[in-house]
This record gives C-alpha cells, structure tokens and sequence, in this order.
C-alpha cells in the first residue's frame, strides 16, 4: 500500500491532493498547523491520519516526518510540500524577520522533509517527491519579493534533489497561476482596489477565471504513479494559460 505524506493539507490544493490520493487507496498522513487538517483525516477515514506540526520552526519539519514515519511502521511513497508564506509590503518596509518567515516555510522546510523523510524514499519502490513553487517562480509583482524570490528558488531546489535522489526517486515541482484560495488574500487587501485587481487579473488568464483545487491536484496525482518514473527535475505549470500569453 502506497503511504503519502501531505504537508499543508488541510486546505486548498493540499486538501485536494490528500483527498485524490486517499480516493486511489493510499494511506494519507496530512501534516499542518492547522486542526482543521484532524477533522480531514477523520472525514476521510481509514486509512487517514493528522500531524499537528509548524513548518516555520526549526525542529517542525523533522519532527513531521518522524512522527508520520510512527504512524506508516516506517514507509513513505509520496511526499508532497505545500506550505507557503505569502506577504506583500513595500521594499523599504520588509525586515530581516519578514524575510526569514517567509524563506524559512517556503524553502527551508521543504528542504529539510525532504531530508528527514530520505531513507523511507529511497527503499520506497515508487518513491515520489512533489513540491509546490508557483507562477510566481517566473514573475514578480511588487512587494512580494521574499515569495517571488523562495518559489524561483524552489525550482533549483528541485533539480540539485532530483540530482541526488536519481534514479530512485523523482523530484519535481508543480506551479499554479492563480488558484481560488484563501492562500492569495494577503495579495487582495494589498491591492488598491482588490475587486478591480481580481477582475484584470482573471481578465488576463487565457481560461478566463482563477483555477480550482481540484484543477492542479490532478497533476500531483499523475507525477505520484508508477507511470510518471521518467520525469524527474521538472517544473509543470497549471496555470489557464497565465504565463503562455
Ligand atoms: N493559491 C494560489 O493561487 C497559488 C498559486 C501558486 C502557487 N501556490 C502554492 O500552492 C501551495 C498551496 O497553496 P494553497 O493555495 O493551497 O494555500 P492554502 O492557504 O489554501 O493552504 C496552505 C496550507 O498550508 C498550511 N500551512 C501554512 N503554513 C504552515 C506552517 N508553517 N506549518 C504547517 N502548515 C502550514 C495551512 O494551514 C494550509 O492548510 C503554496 O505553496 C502556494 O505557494 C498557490
């Protein structure tokens, strides 16, 4: 049986994700700081287990993976990071702190899962990592330069892991254009007129409207299959057509 970590499952596309991959038969652990992410796994029910961990701590990320190995007698299949800080200020207003958050859920954790979750993997004989970057790893708007700068670096992040874990494991981020989750508000309120800002933006999307959860969990599902196994160090966009135009 198939055992899939999913960190930040307790909403949005994390959510989506842990609801297709326990929907295929396999055992889902959600790991997030969020409860909500109990009442899932209880929702789903068996084979569905919750991980009460903080990604921006030092000691969360290995502690997660500790903990989820407890709970699966030692196996990992598919681990998939989704966690994310978004925040936007003006240049001048961003300190070391606000910086550090961001870069240290974004980048740091993802790392270090990895990391703790490396032995499982590689004895895994499907052994599938799946990291969230963004369309904004190819653009940037102006004041969110810590999530602009930690999702450009996840796709290098990407390449030197899936590097290392060849050829057993795969490694490889998915990036989203706008997606209709709570995940943007911080984006909205940043906008003088948010309303306008959605409508431009949707305007600007060649399909016409913000994507789903459910429109970018499905490409998790297929880079998470025996049939994915040769592709490795990618990046796949899931975006309407956002960046193709
Ligand atoms: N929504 C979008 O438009 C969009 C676009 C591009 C990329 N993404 C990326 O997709 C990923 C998921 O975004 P989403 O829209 O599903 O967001 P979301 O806010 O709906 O879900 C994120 C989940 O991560 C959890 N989380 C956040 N910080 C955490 C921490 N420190 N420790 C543990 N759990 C934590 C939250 O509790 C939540 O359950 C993010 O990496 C984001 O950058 C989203």
């Amino acid at each position: 049986m198939t055992t899939s970590v999913v960190i930040g499952g307790a909403s949005g596309i994390g959510r989506a994700v842990a609801e297709n991959l326990h929907a295929r038969g396999d055992v889902v652990i959600v790991v997030d700081r969020d409860d909500a992410g109990k009442e899932l796994a209880k929702n789903l029910g068996s084979n569905a287990h919750f991980v009460h961990a903080d990604m921006s701590t030092s000691t969360g990320p290995r502690e997660s993976i500790t903990e989820s190995l407890e709970i699966s007698g030692g196996e990992i299949d598919v681990l998939y990071f989704g966690p994310a800080v978004l925040e936007s200020r003006r240049l001048a207003e961003w300190t070391l702190e606000d910086w550090d958050r961001s870069l240290s859920v974004n980048l740091r954790a993802a790392f270090f899962v990895c990391q703790a979750a490396e032995t499982a993997l590689r004895k895994s004989p499907l052994g599938r990592i799946v990291l969230m970057s963004s369309t904004g790893a190819f653009r940037g708007h102006a004041g969110m330069h810590a999530y602009h700068a930690s999702k450009s670096g996840m796709l290098g992040l990407v390449r030197s892991l899936a590097d290392e874990f060849a050829p057993s494991v795969t490694v490889n981020a998915v990036c989203p254009g706008w997606i209709d989750t709570p995940f943007n508000d911080s984006f909205w309120t940043f906008q003088e007129d948010p309303k306008r800002a959605r409508e431009q933006i949707e305007a600007s999307i060649p399909a016409r409207r913000q994507g789903q959860p459910s429109d970018v969990a499905g490409i998790i599902n297929f880079l998470t299959t025996p049939e994915a196994s040769y592709i490795t160090g990618q990046s796949v966009t899931v975006d309407g057509g956002y960046t193709a135009v």
